[in-house]
């Protein structure tokens, strides 16, 4: 249990004796260090709904409250506030149970299977800045999801259907014919951009294309194969991105939208058999009153064109079916721009009335803001293109390389590389993770790779400070006892007590940044740690406790970093 819930469930006890028992107790960390750790607030509420005086109702709470061996002190102040002063003894036996506990301590709570669709590209161009955020974002709150023990399924929705496929199959016919296909596909932008030359100019070849869209929905076997080769193809430029991003999506993890082509037909069947689809000019709705405008008229969200074809809405509920009825997941979450929140929000409507997803399984929109260059405009290329997420990556490298060469013009050429990689990646991780993700920001070189303030640079050399204590020490027990007397210690450890209530708040609202603020306080207590307690230089218990700490706190920010999806590194 965390920290939080603990003391939640304590004071929720107290509040019951104290004869207000549907009072919520409304816990949380403190605000300021000299209110305490913890401070409950629900006896105002309370108070005030049975005018009450709540000072006295504080006095009734914190004369019932039950915290032996947990808090040292409780207090009520002003109105009737009760702050919590955890006791360092406790604060000690946590830390340890934590340092010894390859999960630090974080208990599992009821297992489910969470799906998580992030990433998502269209394959007919090559990745760009636009799919770096559902990536990053939605590889952390796997990562933390899977971390908490459920299971968790990834799914790469991939666009890999669609009109464009015929074009695009249209002229790999073409460059294969002139030997050129290799070479053009070594660019996927140049390939789409000429295939779409061709596909304007000549009405020959426009016609091709559309015939091959019809041959490839209609199962041809020879237009299939040319697909499957343009498929192949994106698809290993995306992973080239995912591998050197580090994110954990692979080639297994693809499910993209022809999969659920044959199921296409079955999924308007089944909801015209429910009666929720109605035929408009010629197309099939399902009309929804909860989306009406103001005149009071349902949106229609569509399901089969007036041609017969179906739409990417059509593939979100063939994937939802898919998704609750083969993966039998608990939790669906979709890690997408916030430009498709009402996409989500109607074909969530769409999947309760028609029974795809029974109201048990969560459905969730995890929606996200723009990536906004200096100009406060989405982030483009000088000349306004689009820019390729590999070029952004590499260049983050090169940036990152270059740092390290002037701090460090000594070290080895492949130990500069490794460290370039891990702080040229981290850094344009860490810029999108540690800002609230449903918020826009911007994309700044400067910021995200200096060495100061709330970035990945700062917390990786934060992270070898620690690591070089180890190096220096000769001895370190580690199953030693800690000992809290200190109030840099205390705060330490208080904050390395609430990595499990980080973790829950994450794992709920998937909102990565949380664990970035929470690491980067973690890292700056610990500095005024390490300059309030000398460790080497004490002895005996003291400098093998603070050890103990410097080793628990190396281990949380590590282990936060991966939650990330951040590389560290011993030293740098
Ligand atoms: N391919 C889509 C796009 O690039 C994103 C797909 C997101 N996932 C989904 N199930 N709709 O906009």
């Amino acid at each position: 249990m965390t920290i939080q819930q603990l003391i939640n469930q304590k004071v929720q006890a107290a509040l019951a004796a104290a004869g207000v028992p549907d009072a919520p107790a409304v816990v949380q960390p403190s605000s300021k260090v000299g209110f305490g750790d913890y401070q409950a607030n629900g006896v105002m509420g309370a108070a005030k709904a049975l005018k009450m005086n709540p000072r006295e109702l504080a006095q009734k709470v914190v004369d019932a409250l039950d915290l032996e061996g947990i808090a040292e002190k409780v207090e009520i102040a002003g109105p009737g506030f009760i702050n919590i002063h955890l006791a360092p003894e406790f604060l000690a036996r946590r830390s340890e149970a934590a340092l010894k506990d390859a999960r630090l301590g974080v208990t599992l709570p009821a297992k489910q299977t969470v799906v998580i669709d992030y990433s998502s590209p269209n394959l007919a161009k090559e990745m760009h800045v636009g799919h770096l955020r559902s990536t990053i974002i939605g590889d952390s709150i796997a990562r933390v999801l899977s971390f908490m023990g459920h299971d968790v399924i990834r799914q790469n929705h991939v666009g890999d259907w669609g009109t464009q496929f015929g074009m695009l199959t249209a002229y790999l016919v073409e460059t294969q014919q002139t030997g050129k296909a290799g070479m053009e596909l070594g660019d996927l932008e140049t390939f789409y951009r000429n295939a779409k030359i061709r596909f304007d100019e000549s009405e020959d070849f426009a016609n091709r294309a559309r015939e091959y869209v019809v041959r490839l929905q209609g199962g041809d076997e020879l237009v299939l194969e040319l697909w499957r080769q343009f498929v192949e193809v994106s698809l290993s430029h995306c992973q080239a991105v995912y591998d050197k991003l580090g994110v954990m999506l692979t080639r297994d993890d693809v499910m993209g939208e022809s999969a659920y082509n044959d199921d296409l037909a079955t999924v308007v069947n089944e909801l015209t058999e429910m009666g929720i689809v109605t035929d408009s000019e010629g197309a099939k709705v399902v009309f929804l009153p909860e989306f009406a405008d103001q005149d009071g008229n349902p949106a229609a969200y569509i399901v089969q064109k007036k041609d017969g074809g179906f739409l990417y809405s059509t593939t979100d509920l063939g994937a939802v079916r898919y998704r609750v009825r083969k993966l039998n997941a608990d939790r669906i979450i979709y890690v997408v721009d916030a430009r498709q929140s009402l996409h989500f929000q109607q074909m969530f409507t769409t999947c309760r009335k028609a029974g795809f997803a029974p109201d048990n399984v969560v459905l969730e929109h995890i929606a996200f803001g723009t990536m906004m260059g200096e100009d406060n405009k989405p982030f483009k290329t000088r000349s306004g293109g689009t820019v390729k997420l590999i070029e952004l990556l590499n260049e983050s490298e090169e940036r990152a390389l270059n740092l390290v060469g002037e701090k460090n013009p000594d070290l080895a050429v492949e130990a500069k590389q490794q460290i370039a990689h891990a702080v040229g990646i981290g850094a344009v991780k860490y810029a999108d993770l540690s800002k609230s993700r449903t918020s826009d920001y911007i994309f700044n070189w400067e910021n995200m790779l200096s060495f100061e303030g709330n970035t990945a640079p700062y917390l990786q050399y934060a992270y070898t400070r620690v690591q070089s204590v180890f190096r220096k020490a000769e001895n370190y027990d580690a199953s030693a006892a800690i000992v809290i007397s200190e109030p840099a210690e205390k705060q330490l450890a208080v904050a390395l007590a609430q990595f499990e209530d980080v973790l829950v708040t994450v794992a709920d609202g998937c909102y990565p940044h949380h664990l970035s603020q929470y690491l980067y306080s973690l890292a700056q207590l610990f500095s005024r740690f390490y300059e309030a307690c000398p460790i080497l230089k004490a002895e005996g218990e003291v400098r093998a406790s603070r050890l103990q700490l410097a080793a628990l706190t190396a281990k949380t920010l590590k282990t936060g970093m991966d939650l990330l999806g951040i590389e560290v590194l011993d030293a740098m």
